[in-house]
């Protein structure tokens, strides 16, 4: 049974225990529903606490359901059924009540939770709005400003904040069940506060809607949820209640079906599913209670940042007492910075930075259990590291490279107990960005590749597994992007329409304004090992560019002009000249946005199917990750593999074709092919 009911004297406790999470199926909200009217039904009954078994109160509406129509009983007739509950209901939260489950919660007369409880709204970020009285409710308990911020951000409130602005009523220290029924006794005493359908809303002025229709539009460019849902709590401001009821289920109904929704329930799902590569069911990590970063440099410091941020001790080692003392002090601006954004106090900035030992020894990392290198990207020093570190580490301590894109065997090769190197490509700013690739060597052993995984759910990042190869996934598609971008220049677009087009996409910038901020040396560098290696990569203009050493803003001129101490990217006359150069020969064309869009994009997906073919990433969903979280991919896009399906693999192969004819593209890959005829990425993964 979904839900149990106990009874403690007069007080009822309804138990719903729907593992893993108390999502809110059909056969809950009808055993839900079933419960109120026994409970009104039952006259030595007085009050409910309706609690929750597991590791949380209700994570909301069953999104695995979202895909069907709905079927009765639907949640706003639930939540409207506890609220008109004769006897008051009292919801007893622990862990999240989010979405519908606080619409629940929101019904009920009474809010009681533990101190770690978090509370929150945040469909927005699944593409639609609360269905089930979220924003009708929520303002009449907790004010009309407040309740835009946490439906257009989705952001939630934990449960100390929720109690100091009465969204919570009480927080219970202990036996949460114990202190809701002594809570319901208590106001069993009392006149009941009116429900919330009951209660008055002061309407805001149109000054204040028009501010926050223009930071949800900042914020969420080109997301439809949040402005919808604004409109929402605009509506419940004012009108009556049943009629912003409403409104608000036409506009939950109209974007469940969207696009932008079934590519955030795609991303939802995929992120859940990158946790748990299939073949590390039931493999147990190694315990990670401290790490050392070597390398202190622009990557090292963001990852002992991160690293401290999840309250591991670290120990930072540089080459010299110079570097350490400048990798130690931007380890400090970190903090210090996250304490002037207000992110983090003082006296925890400063125990974040007592908890970074700081050394030129590896005598130092005898004890520590995982170590993480982050030193120049030159083969030669990277080995010597590795040989050091597999004499003087534990023989049980994880062994990490950093590396973008050499080979991560090579950089392993002849070290003492390879099972324990893998690799973990961590993204810059490293404390910020939330990509994680793990990159197994030949010789990884799974629980030491299941340590990457534990350790980014300790980081709170995004894993994605890789496998070896030249920039591994993100990386990979990377070059391909490039090298459309310098294409499109070649036959006629310019860089400024290019970065509007991918910006206007929804992308937070273009190609060259990224490589402008980035510096242009890396890519630079690379291409350089890579025709030591025989390859001939393709950017006959950054190539020119390099070559004037415009490596970017960092050099006052790259992709484009920069003025002294300003980063506002100024088209230029060098650059055109330098473009006009490489093109010569090659054929011109007049392009448009949708265009532009279409000549990153696809080649972007069929280079995501080579990788799918060749197995450097296990799902097409994976790829779509390392795009979202390693490169602004817009979120309600799903991704470039998500969206691609959507669009119709049909569709993108006829694109593909369109401009490989002329040269401008290479032509659709076999596993696109085969996903097109098969109907979808997964069908063609063996
Ligand atoms: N529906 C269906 N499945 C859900 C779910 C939901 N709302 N929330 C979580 N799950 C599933 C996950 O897919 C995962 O399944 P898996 O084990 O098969 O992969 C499992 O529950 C555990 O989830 P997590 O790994 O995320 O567990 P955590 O303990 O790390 O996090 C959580 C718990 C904070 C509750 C997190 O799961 C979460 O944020 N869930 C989503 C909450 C949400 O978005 N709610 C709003 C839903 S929309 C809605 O309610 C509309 C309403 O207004 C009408
Ligand atoms: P960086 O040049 O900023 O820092 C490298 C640091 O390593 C320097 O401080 C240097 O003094 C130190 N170092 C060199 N040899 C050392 C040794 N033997 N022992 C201890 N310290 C030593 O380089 P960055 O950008 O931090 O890159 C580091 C690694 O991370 C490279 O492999 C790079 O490819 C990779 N990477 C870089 C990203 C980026 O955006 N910069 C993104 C992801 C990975």
């Amino acid at each position: 049974m979904a839900v149990n009911i106990e009874y403690r004297g007069e007080i009822a406790v309804v138990t719903l225990d729907n593992p893993p999470v108390n999502a809110l199926s059909r056969a809950v909200r009808q055993a839900l529903f079933d419960a109120t009217e026994a409970l009104d039904a039952d006259p030595s009954v007085k009050a409910v606490v309706l609690a929750c078994a597991g590791r949380t109160f209700i994570a909301g509406a069953d999104v695995g359901e979202f895909e069907k129509p709905p079927e009765p009983p639907h949640l706003p007739d639930l939540v409207e059924r506890i609220e008109r509950a004769e006897k008051p209901w009292i919801a007893a939260i622990h862990g999240s009540a989010l979405g519908g489950g606080f619409e629940v919660a929101l019904g009920c007369r009474f809010r009681v939770a533990v101190p770690s409880a978090n509370i929150g709204l945040p469909e927005v970020r699944l593409g639609i709005v609360p269905g089930a009285g979220g924003t009708v409710r929520l303002p009449r308990l907790a004010g009309v400003e407040m309740a835009v911020d946490m439906v257009t951000t989705g952001k939630p409130l934990v449960a100390p904040e929720a109690a100091a602005t009465g969204v919570i009523d009480a927080l219970i220290e202990d036996d949460l069940v114990a202190g809701a029924v002594a809570f319901a006794r208590q106001v069993l005493g009392r006149p009941l506060p009116n429900r919330l359908r009951d209660r008055a809303i002061s309407a805001p002025s149109d000054t204040f809607w028009d501010a926050a229709a223009k930071a949800v539009a900042a914020r969420a460019r080109g997301e439809e949820a949040p402005p919808r849902a604004l409109a929402c709590l605009r509506r419940a401001a004012e009108q009556d209640f049943d009629a912003a009821i409403a409104f608000e289920r036409e506009t939950f109904l109209a974007l469940r079906g969207s696009a932008q929704a079934a590519a955030l329930r795609h991303v939802f799902f995929a992120e859940r599913a990158a946790t748990r590569p299939p073949e590390l069911a039931g493999t147990v990590p190694v315990s990670i209670r401290s790490a050392a970063v070597i390398g202190g440099g622009t990557m090292g410091v963001g990852i002992a940042a991160a690293l401290r941020d999840a309250n591991l001790p670290v120990t930072l080692v540089e080459r010299d007492a110079a570097a350490l003392g400048r990798g130690v002090s931007r380890v400090r601006g970190i903090f210090d910075s996250a304490v002037k954004r207000g992110r983090i106090a003082a006296d925890v900035a400063a125990e974040r930075m007592a908890g970074v030992t700081a050394t030129t020894d590896y005598a130092g990392l005898a004890d520590v259990d995982l170590v993480i290198e982050a030193v120049f990207e030159d083969l030669e020093v990277k080995r010597d590291v590795f040989q050091r570190l597999a004499a003087v580490c534990r023989y049980d301590a994880v062994l990490a490279t950093n590396t973008s894109y050499l080979d991560p065997e090579t950089i392993a090769e002849g070290i003492g107990g390879p099972e324990r190197f893998l690799g973990l490509h961590f993204f810059s700013p490293a404390h910020v960005m939330k990509l994680l690739e793990i990159v197994p060597a030949k010789a990884t052993a799974p629980e030491v590749l299941a340590t990457g995984f534990a350790l980014a759910r300790m980081l709170g990042k995004i894993p994605v597994r890789a496998g070896t190869c030249d920039g591994f996934i993100g990386n990979r598609m990377l070059k391909v992007t490039r090298a459309q971008a310098e294409r499109l220049l070649l036959s006629g677009a310019t860089p400024a329409a290019v970065d509007a087009a991918m910006r206007g996409f929804g992308l937070p910038m273009g190609p060259f304004e990224a490589q402008d901020l980035g510096g242009l040396d890396i890519a630079a560098l690379q291409r350089q090992t890579a025709r030591t290696r025989g390859e001939t990569p393709f950017a006959p203009i950054a190539d020119r560019l390099c070559a004037q050493e415009r490596f970017g803003q960092k050099s006052g001129g790259g992709w484009y002009d920069y003025a002294p101490g300003d980063r506002t990217p100024r088209p230029s006359d060098t650059v055109s000249a330098i473009i006009a150069e490489a093109a010569e020969g090659y054929p011109r064309r007049e392009w448009d946005e949708a265009s532009i869009v279409s000549m990153i994009v696809w080649p972007m997906v069929n280079e995501g199917a080579r990788i799918l073919e060749d197995k450097t990433a296990l799902r097409a969903s994976d790829v779509d990750l390392v795009k979202i979280h390693g490169y602004g991919f817009p979120r309600w896009r799903g991704g470039p593999m998500h969206y691609a399906e959507a669009h119709g693999l049909d569709r993108v192969i006829g694109a593909l074709d369109a401009v490989s004819s002329d040269g401008l593209a290479d032509p659709a890959c076999e596993f696109l092919l085969c996903a097109a005829a098969r109907g979808g990425f997964s069908a063609c993964i063996r």
